[in-house]
């Protein structure tokens, strides 16, 4: 039985939510209006969720969300993103040359922690050109951060975010006053700092900004890489699909095995979803893994079928809040699944079974183990 055989929207005493598991129905709300993304409006949401800081898109409703995303989003153009492939690609090869490094050594190789994580950061630093110091700092840093998206985070995970993005902050400060003062009048630099300084975004947005990627693009795409690397050992005979057609495979991969668990909203009015009547300053609970296995959509939605050509999922939300980074993290898992499966096309799971990772918010595997070719 299918989530939504039960009911696409209901009530749950536990939570203290509706939970939406239907994917028409968490669509509309993600593209309807009066609804909250400000954890300050959320009832659930501890007195702490106050202290996010004000900068991050993600948490801000219209208007304040409809100006930053105005001035952040031309960072992010399809064309802007597709101009990136071959620095991508460069550091995808980078991280599979030390993979077959740890191999020659005879290491066990985690396949979540040896590439999976190292590949969205190694782009994230090399994009907003901070090197290896702030590669280092922002590997450091996220494990606490994300917690930032965690939608139960409590009190002291919520306060150990703050301090993550206090140190991230403390260390781009002087990268930003040496950027500004660099580039003389009219000329920017071709970093995604320096373009966020050429806007009219404050100094407080630009470093909200860098927070919010790293927090954002870091956690989700090391699961979509490494979620997608289990599946397809788990399959192997989709590997062809794969390499036929990487997009189509990487979005049959987000729709079964996506990072982002749930998105929650707040109503700010009454509300009616799928029927159900939501109270003002109630939490809805959207539930994308199940929203992205509704049959009403997708037929025998559980079958791995990497040649589907169906509809998106709600992997990457919808609505006004879509996420920004989706054709970056598309363009690394694409990168990173081709590569990773064209230089070791034997690869083998070492656990007999996924080990997922305890997490309200997240799907990621605990670790993911691997048998790679010595070459
Ligand atoms: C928003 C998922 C990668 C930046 C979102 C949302 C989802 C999501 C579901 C909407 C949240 C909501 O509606 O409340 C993912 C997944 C990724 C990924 C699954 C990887 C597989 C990235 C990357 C970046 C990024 C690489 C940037 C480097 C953002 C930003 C927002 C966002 C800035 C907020 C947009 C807004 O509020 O308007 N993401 N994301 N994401 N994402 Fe991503």
């Amino acid at each position: 039985m299918s989530a939504v055989d039960v009911a696409p929207v209901r009530w749950d005493a536990g939570t203290g939510a509706f939970v939406v598991t239907g994917f028409e129905e968490a669509s509309a709300v993600l593209r309807g209006s009066g609804w909250s993304s400000d954890p300050a409006n959320s009832p659930l949401a501890p007195p702490e969720a106050t202290e996010v800081p004000s900068t991050l898109m993600l948490f801000r409703d219209p208007p304040d969300h409809t100006r930053l995303r105005r001035l952040v989003a031309p960072s992010f153009t399809a064309r802007s993103i597709e101009a990136l492939r071959p620095r991508v690609a460069a550091v995808v090869e980078a991280c599979l040359d030390e993979l077959d490094a740890l191999v020659a050594d005879g290491e066990e190789v985690d396949l979540l922690a040896d590439f999976g994580y190292l590949v969205p950061m190694a782009v994230i630093a090399e994009l907003l050109d901070v090197g290896v110091d702030g590669a280092e700092v922002f590997l450091e840093q996220t494990p606490r951060l994300v917690k930032l998206l965690e939608i139960d985070a409590g009190p002291d995970d919520l306060s150990e975010a703050v301090a993550a993005a206090l140190e991230v902050t403390m260390f781009l400060t002087p990268v930003l006053a040496q950027r500004r003062a660099a580039g003389p009048e009219g000329t920017v630099g071709t970093d995604f700092i320096s373009s966020l300084l050429a806007t009219d975004l404050s100094l407080d947005e630009v470093l909200g900004t860098c927070v919010l990627l790293l927090a954002a693009g870091h956690e989700t795409t090391a699961n979509l890489i490494a979620n997608g690397a289990q599946t397809l050992m788990e399959h192997p005979d989709q590997v062809t699909h794969l390499h036929a057609d990487p997009a189509r495979a990487v979005e049959e991969l987000l729709r079964l095995h996506g990072p982002v668990k749930l998105i929650g909203r707040t109503a700010l009015g009454d509300q009616t979803v799928g029927g159900v009547q939501v109270p003002a300053g109630s939490q809805v609970l959207l539930l994308v893994d199940a929203a992205g296995r509704d049959p009403r959509r997708w037929p025998d939605p559980d079958r791995v079928d990497l040649t589907r050509n169906g509809p998106a999922g709600l992997g990457f939300g919808a609505g006004i809040h879509f996420c920004l980074g989706a054709a970056l993290a598309r363009l690394e898992a694409a990168e990173a699944l081709t590569r990773f499966f064209a230089r070791f096309p034997g690869a083998q799971r070492r656990d007999p079974s996924p080990r997922w990772r305890a997490s309200s918010t997240f799907h990621g595997l605990e670790a993911l183990p691997v048998r790679l070719p010595v070459h």
